[in-house]
């Protein structure tokens, strides 16, 4: 009699969740492939499984961009988006910005040098907004970027210091 462990195999139980799938997803260019809960969002895969905890959970509900990172380089609320959507596509956390033991990536400096933060919960996510901001060419004015970084929240006021370190960095970013 063959046993079978594999859940994405057998028929869900009346009642129960659906079943597992494993997606094969590339998180700051390590390769993973996890058996989830279909319903897994982005946000808890990458705490809870992978123990990157660097993206926070500040609503989970697609209203304050603590969750922001990079999925092929574009900004997402990983609150919002399923694990099993990422299959195959490559996910770059805060904690994947800059490299290990390197230097910092030029807008963790410019948040660094303009005081952007002080409690520091939304700064990972302004800062992966930031750096899609920039490179959207959505950086070029004040106006414009308090426009185009509406999406993160931060609950202590550093929206100065956030505004003015985007705009310090986004010159350099682009090679200007
Ligand atoms: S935790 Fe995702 S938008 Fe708030
Ligand atoms: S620095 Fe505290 S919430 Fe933004």
């Amino acid at each position: 009699m063959t046993v079978t462990t594999d859940l994405s195999e057998t028929e869900t139980p009346r009642g129960a969740g659906p079943a597992s799938m494993s997606p094969r997803i590339l998180v700051n260019g390590a390769s993973h492939e996890l058996a989830l809960d279909p319903r897994s969002s982005l946000l808890d895969v990458l705490r809870e499984r992978l123990g990157l905890t660097g993206a926070k959970k500040g609503c989970d509900h697609g209203q304050c961009g603590a969750c922001t990172v990079h999925i092929d380089a574009r900004r997402v609320l990983s609150c919002l988006t399923l694990a099993v959507q990422v299959d195959g596509r490559a996910v770059t956390t805060i904690e994947g910005l800059s490299p290990v033991d390197g230097e910092l990536h030029p807008m963790q400096q410019a948040f660094i040098d303009h005081d952007a933060l002080q409690c520091g919960y939304c700064t990972p996510g302004q800062i992966m907004a930031a750096v899609a901001c920039v490179h959207e060419g959505h950086a070029t004015a004040p106006d414009e970027i308090r426009e185009y970084m509406s999406g993160n929240l931060c609950r202590c006021g550093a929206y100065v210091g956030i505004v003015a370190a985007i705009q310090d960095a986004a010159p350099g970013m682009l090679g200007d």
